[in-house]
């Protein structure tokens, strides 16, 4: 059997920043409108250091005002949540993002509440993950998820009719990425760690997203000939082959094996990656639009 189309992240990720780059520069030249992006990050958590330098550098890559509020780790709710508040009433501010996780004393819930959901563009608002849920087109969608269904329809097209298994409940990902599924006409089931018969469930998948964060969970027999792969996970597992102490991330699909089953599957890393911080900044766009009053851009 011949290996699977590698779903190439960057290639996806390259060309949907060039569409929000020429919208952006359609809004400055047309309506005098920058796109601006809040991001808060409250402690002192590594990754999400680097995480919100990777988002402010694109933003401004992309053309974008890129704000940034790093906070520290000892800050109360209160002054996180006054800080939101400014952010809201702040007409030059049209997309605001608090990194996850938060630290322990504050209440991640009454946050994601307190974002202006018009401002929401990880869409963990409740009011935007009912819009999702309700096929309401108003929806801002989390975007990991987005970038996977992205992905998805232009390896696809049509997702209609097709089975698809999203491994993984988490709000950021599996639930979003099940809705956007079911909007797409899919038949989806929910897997997760108390579902039976797992592997069987996989092998009946058209569509496999899998996003539950343990390394290499999937190997190739669970997947179903031809099927098409979507990879989530970012482990980072210990790599003796490479030397003492060192490291490498692996997705929570087994690639080696999965590579000779499936029909098309995204790597780790270069697959979904990249489409992540793509698709914020086609949110923060989105988002700047609607404020302005202006129609939905083809994004
Ligand atoms: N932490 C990990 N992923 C995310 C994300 O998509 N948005 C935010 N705000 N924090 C995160």
């Amino acid at each position: 059997m011949t290996d699977a189309a590698i779903i190439d992240g960057k290639v996806h990720a390259d060309r949907l920043r060039e569409k929000v780059a020429a919208e952006v520069r359609r809004l400055k030249d047309g309506r005098g409108l920058t796109p601006a992006l809040a991001v808060v990050l409250v402690g002192d958590d590594p990754a999400s250091h680097v995480y919100v330098k990777a988002k402010g550098k694109q933003t401004v890559a992309a053309g974008m005002e890129s704000i940034e509020h790093r906070l520290p780790a000892d800050t109360s709710e209160a002054h996180l949540l006054a800080l939101i508040d400014t952010l809201n009433g702040d007409p030059a501010v049209h997309g605001i993002l608090v990194q996850l996780p938060l630290p322990g004393h504050i209440d991640e819930g009454a946050v994601i509440a307190a974002v202006d959901p018009a401002k929401d563009v990880d869409g963990f608002h409740p009011v935007n993950v009912g819009r999702l849920w309700s096929g309401d087109a108003r929806a801002l969608v989390p975007c990991t998820p987005y970038g996977c269904l992205l992905m998805l329809k232009e390896t696809l097209g049509d997702l209609g009719g097709r089975r698809a298994l999203v491994l993984g409940r988490s709000n950021i990902v599996g639930k979003p990425m099940a809705a956007l599924l079911l909007g797409e006409s899919c038949t989806v089931t929910i897997a997760h760690s108390r579902t039976a018969d797992l592997a069987q469930r996989c092998r009946e998948a058209d569509i496999l997203v899998a996003a539950v964060g343990r390394p290499r969970l999937v190997p190739g027999d669970w997947v179903k000939p031809g099927a098409t792969v979507i990879d989530v996970g970012i482990n980072r597992i210990e790599a003796p082959e490479k030397g003492p102490g060192k490291t490498r991330i692996v997705g929570d699909v087994d690639f080696a094996t999965a590579v000779t089953v499936a029909g098309a599957i995204t790597p780790v890393p270069g697959g979904v990656g990249p489409m992540t911080i793509c698709c914020l900044l086609r949110n923060t766009v989105v988002a700047a639009c609607r404020q302005a009053g202006l129609a939905d851009p083809d994004l």
